[in-house]
C-alpha cells in the first residue's frame, strides 16, 4: 500500500520508530504469535501489576503518545506476498481493472486469518463497498444498476477469488454474509439508469453525497437522508401504495427499501470515481457500524448469581465477571463507540438480573475489556470510531490503527440517564486523535473519555 496516505501524518514516523522497537518479547494469542509491545507512553502508569511486566514499556509522560504495536506473526513466518492466480469464471463482465486499488485495499482489510476479527468494522464494510462500486462502474457500460442472478453468482465468486489471490480470506461470502442476491436488484423495482434518473432528483442526490463529512454525517445525515429519499421514491415506482408513511411501515416494504438503497448507492458510485465513492460508502456504513454492539453476549446467569441483589463475596463476583468478559474478548475488534454500546448493553442486561451494584467499577472493567485482546497481557485494541483501512507493507505485514489503548472504566448504565445517542457521541469524539500534549493528570478515570481517546492513540502492527 505504498503511497497510501495515513489519516494522521505523524503516524508514519511513529510507525518507523516502532518497527524497530517492535521485535522484543513474545507472547501468544490463540494461533498467532505476538511479538513485542515496545513502548506505550500513555498507558496507565498506575496499574501496579503492569510494572513488573518486562514486555511493558517505559513511560515518558511528556512526549507525544507512543502507541502499542503488538506484531502478530505465525511461526515460522509465512510468505507475505500472495500472488496466486485467481480461478476466474470467465463469465463476469465487471471491470476489475477499474477498481484495482480498491480491491487491493479490500484484500488487506480482509486478510486471511484476520478477516473474522475485522469483519464487522473494517473488512465487510469495505467488501460491500467494493462490490457496490464495481457494479456502479459497470453500469456506465450496461446502463443497469444491478446484475442478473446467474451473472451475480459468477461475479461474486470472481470477487472472492481475486481478493483471495491477493491474500484475503476465501471465506468472505460466509464471513460477511454476502450472497449473489446482494448483487442483484433484489425486490427493488428500478435498476435501469434512465428510469432511475427520471424518478429521482439525481442532481440533489449527488450534491448531498458526492462528498460526505466523516465526522458529521452520522449526526447530520445529509447524504443518508438523500439516499433514503431516493430509495423510497424508486421503491414506490410500481407499488401503487397510497402513502410513503404507510408503505414504510410494512415489513416487505422495508426489505424493498433496503434493496433500493443498494441501487441508490450503486448509482452514486457510478457518478464519482471509485476512490471517492469508497470514501462515501464507508463513511455512511460507519454510522451503522458504530450504532450497535456486534458482540454476542452469553447468558449472564452466573454473574447474576454471584453479583445479584446483595453481593456476598466480592472476590467471587469479580471472578465470575472477568470470566464472563473473557468470552467477549475472543470475538472481534470493535470501535471505541461500539465498546460504549457493548458496556451499556451488558450493564442493562445485568441490571435486569438484579445486579444493582456498579460492578464495572468494583471489578475494574474497562472499555478495552470488551475488545479482542492481543497478547497475554492486557492489551485490548479498540479501533477508532472512524476506523482506517488496514495497510500492508512487505516487511511489516498488516497493520491498522488502534485507539484508546487505556484503562477507561466502562460506564455503568444509569437508569435515570438515557444513553446519549451515537450521533452525540460521534460529535464529541472526533476522529482525529491528534497527538496533543500529554495529559499528566492524577486519576485517569476522572479524565474525560474524549480527551483520553485523543491522547491515547495507539498504532498496532500485525504480521502474519
Ligand atoms: C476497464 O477499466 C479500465 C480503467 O478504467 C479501462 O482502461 C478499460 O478500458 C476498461 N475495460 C473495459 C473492458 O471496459
Ligand atoms: C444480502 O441479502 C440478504 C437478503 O437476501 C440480506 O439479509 C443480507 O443482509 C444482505 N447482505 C449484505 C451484505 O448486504
Ligand atoms: C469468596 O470466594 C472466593 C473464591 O470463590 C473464596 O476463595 C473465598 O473463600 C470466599 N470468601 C468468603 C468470605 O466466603
Ligand atoms: C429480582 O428481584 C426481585 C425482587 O427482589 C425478584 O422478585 C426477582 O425474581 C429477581 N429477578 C431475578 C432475575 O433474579
Ligand atoms: C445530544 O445531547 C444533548 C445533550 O447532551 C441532547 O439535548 C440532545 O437531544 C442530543 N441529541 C440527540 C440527537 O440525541
Amino acid at each position: 500500500m505504498a503511497g497510501k496516505a495515513l489519516p494522521f501524518p505523524n503516524l508514519r514516523l511513529i510507525r518507523a520508530f516502532l518497527l524497530l522497537a517492535a521485535l522484543q518479547g513474545l507472547c501468544t494469542l490463540d494461533k498467532f504469535v505476538v511479538h513485542g509491545s515496545p513502548r506505550m507512553h500513555l498507558v496507565d502508569l498506575k496499574v501496579a501489576d503492569k510494572k513488573d511486566n518486562p514486555l511493558l514499556p517505559e513511560i515518558s509522560p511528556n512526549s507525544a503518545p507512543q502507541p502499542l504495536i503488538p506484531l502478530l506473526a505465525p511461526s515460522p513466518l509465512a510468505p507475505f506476498l500472495y500472488n496466486s492466480r485467481p480461478k476466474l469464471s470467465g463469465q463476469c463482465t465487471l471491470n476489475f481493472t477499474a477498481a484495482d486499488s480498491l480491491i487491493r485495499t479490500t484484500a488487506v482489510d480482509c486478510w486471511t486469518s484476520f478477516a473474522p476479527f475485522l469483519a464487522n468494522v473494517i473488512c465487510c464494510p469495505q467488501l460491500r463497498s467494493t462490490v457496490q462500486i464495481l457494479i456502479g462502474q459497470s453500469s456506465k457500460e450496461t446502463g443497469l444498476l444491478a446484475l442478473g442472478g446467474t451473472h451475480a453468482n459468477y461475479c461474486l465468486s470472481d470477487v472472492e477469488q481475486i481478493l483471495g489471490s491477493q491474500g484475503a480470506s476465501y471465506e468472505l461470502q460466509k464471513i460477511c454474509s454476502i450472497h449473489p442476491s446482494n448483487l442483484t436488484e433484489g425486490s427493488c423495482p428500478v435498476k435501469d439508469i434512465n428510469e432511475f434518473e427520471s424518478n429521482v432528483d439525481s442532481s440533489q442526490l449527488l450534491a448531498a453525497c458526492k462528498k460526505v463529512d466523516a465526522v458529521n454525517e452520522c449526526c447530520s445525515q445529509i447524504c443518508q437522508n438523500a439516499i433514503l429519499e431516493a430509495a423510497t421514491k424508486i421503491s414506490l415506482r410500481d407499488g401503487g401504495l397510497p402513502s410513503m408513511d404507510i408503505a414504510r411501515s410494512l415489513p416487505e416494504h422495508s426489505s424493498r427499501l433496503e434493496d433500493c438503497r443498494n441501487v441508490v448507492l450503486r448509482w452514486i458510485s457510478s457518478r464519482i470515481d471509485p476512490l471517492s465513492a469508497n470514501k462515501v460508502l464507508r463513511r455512511i456504513s460507519n454510522c451503522n457500524v458504530n450504532g450497535a454492539c456486534p458482540l454476542v453476549f452469553p447468558d449472564t446467569i452466573v454473574v447474576a448469581k454471584e453479583c445479584g441483589n446483595v453481593i456476598k463475596n466480592h472476590t467471587a463476583c469479580c471472578h465470575s465477571m472477568s470470566k464472563y468478559v473473557s468470552h467477549l474478548q475472543k470475538q472481534s475488534f470493535i470501535t471505541n463507540l461500539q465498546a460504549l454500546d457493548c458496556a451499556a448493553k451488558l450493564g442493562h442486561q445485568l441490571q435486569k438480573m438484579n445486579v444493582s451494584t456498579n460492578i464495572y467499577t468494583s471489578c475494574h472493567i474497562t472499555l478495552k475489556d470488551f475488545s479482542l485482546q492481543v497478547g497475554t497481557q492486557e492489551s485490548g485494541c479498540l479501533l477508532p470510531s472512524l476506523p482506517s483501512d488496514a495497510t500492508f507493507d512487505p516487511s511489516a505485514g498488516i497493520s491498522f490503527t488502534c485507539d484508546l489503548n487505556d484503562n477507561i472504566a466502562a460506564p455503568w448504565p444509569s437508569a435515570s440517564l438515557a444513553p446519549s445517542s451515537s450521533c452525540n457521541k460521534t460529535v464529541r469524539m472526533p476522529a482525529l486523535p491528534a497527538a496533543t500534549s500529554s495529559q499528566t493528570d492524577g486519576d485517569r478515570r476522572e479524565v474525560k473519555l474524549q480527551q483520553l481517546i485523543i491522547m491515547c492513540l495507539a498504532f498496532m502492527m500485525l504480521i502474519i
